[in-house]
């Protein structure tokens, strides 16, 4: 089969997928047998075209790069909206990087619904719809035989999400808990060194590690977010936003930090799912843990995940939980696994595809 492949939202993941495939499409079908074409691309103010053979992706990035648009591009049908670009086009996967509004779950959402209603497969590291409407897109995923895949909405391409549901499949996971958000874990890292709390978060925008409205990571929505997505897909809850207990980082002070410091701890804003009573609850709060903490350890931007189970006690991953091409992986492993998914029923794998990796 070939996937042919529409990007919706062209900015810093669309941007990041787009160059992954551009640079290791060869490869990708050597190993996996994957067979793509990229035919559609559609952003609202960086220009949108479709192709039903196919787009050139390398004239695409540098077109980009050089005008931050794509509306020059010398062939095909533009100005498509994102809606006409996702029923419209010959494109089998949708791959939907617009951004994430936690409130209301759109424009994400009514793109994934008209993807999934049109047989589409999606692909997405939007957490609006997943953390707003998984059970309604899920369905409508099965009911159309297509696939619904997001690893990149949980800490990026760090495989958090894959784990939990495919790796560890047969576990009893009773809780997972979390550094889930870069920003507030470099910036309380930083304030260790006895910086206060609006200057690291200036270095911090200066950085691009933080928007200009921190409100999103600094108050625990980010986060907040990826705990609903834990708690939903991967231990089948059905929390909504108001059942979150949320507590954000902008009331740790220096005296905090210094204080938890002089005790042999350290501040950590914690995301938490748990299995409680028969229920599930979740949290995303500052927790003041003892450094030999394995979470504790965990400095910077990077993200952690603690899986604690029935059968391996605990499960950590750590890794990059933002950035152009770490998130834009995510929507490539999402699509490797639909089609070895699609694959399967030939289980064995072809010998041929065993190159270098
Ligand atoms: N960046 C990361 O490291 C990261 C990590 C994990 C998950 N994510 C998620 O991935 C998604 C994309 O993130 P990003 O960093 O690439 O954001 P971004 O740089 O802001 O890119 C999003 C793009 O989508 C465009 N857009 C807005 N409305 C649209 C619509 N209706 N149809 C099509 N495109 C639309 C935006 O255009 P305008 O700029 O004109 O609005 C922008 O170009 C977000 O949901 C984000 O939460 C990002």
């Amino acid at each position: 089969m070939k996937y042919k492949i529409a990007i919706i939202g062209f900015g810093t993941v669309g941007q990041g997928f787009a160059e992954i495939l551009e640079e290791k499409g060869i490869w990708l079908k050597e190993k996996y047998g994957l067979d793509f074409d990229v035919v559609a691309i559609s952003d609202p103010i960086k220009g949108s075209v479709y192709a039903e053979e196919g787009l050139d992706l390398k004239k695409i990035l540098s077109l980009i790069k050089e005008t931050g648009k794509i509306d020059s591009y010398s062939e095909g049908i533009k100005d498509w909206d994102s809606i006409r670009t996702i029923t419209d086009t010959n494109a089998n996967v949708i791959a939907e990087a617009s951004p994430t509004n936690i409130e209301t779950g759109e424009p994400g959402i009514m793109h994934i619904r008209s993807a999934l209603n049109n047989k589409k497969h999606v692909i997405t590291t939007n957490k609006g719809p997943v953390a707003l409407a998984y059970r309604e897109l899920a369905k409508l995923a099965y009911e159309n035989e297509v696939f619904f895949r997001f690893e990149g909405t949980v800490i990026s391409g760090t495989p958090a999400l894959n784990l939990g549901l495919e790796t560890l499949a047969g576990i009893k996971v009773q809780e997972i808990r979390g550094i889930l958000n870069g920003t507030t874990n470099y910036i309380l890292t930083e304030m260790e060194s006895g910086k206060t709390y609006e200057e690291v978060l200036r270095e911090a925008q200066r950085l691009g590690y933080a928007e200009a409205k921190p409100d999103a990571d600094v108050e625990g929505w980010d986060a907040l977010a990826k705990v609903l997505i834990l708690a939903n897909v991967v231990m089948g809850g059905n929390l909504r936003v108001q059942d979150i207990e949320r507590t954000g980082i902008t009331g740790i002070t220096l005296q905090d930090i210094q204080q938890a410091k002089s005790e042999n701890k350290r501040y950590k804003l914690i995301g938490k799912v748990r299995k409680e009573n028969g229920g599930i609850k979740a949290s995303v709060s500052p927790e003041k843990l003892n450094t030999g903490d394995f979470l504790a350890q965990v400095n910077g931007v990077l993200n952690a995940l603690t899986f604690v189970t029935d059968e391996l006690r605990e499960v950590t991953i750590v890794g990059p939980g933002a950035g152009r091409r770490e998130t834009g992986f995510s929507l490539l492993s999402d699509l490797l696994n639909i089609h070895q998914l699609l694959e399967k029923s030939s289980s064995t794998i072809d010998p041929s595809r065993i190159v270098t990796c």
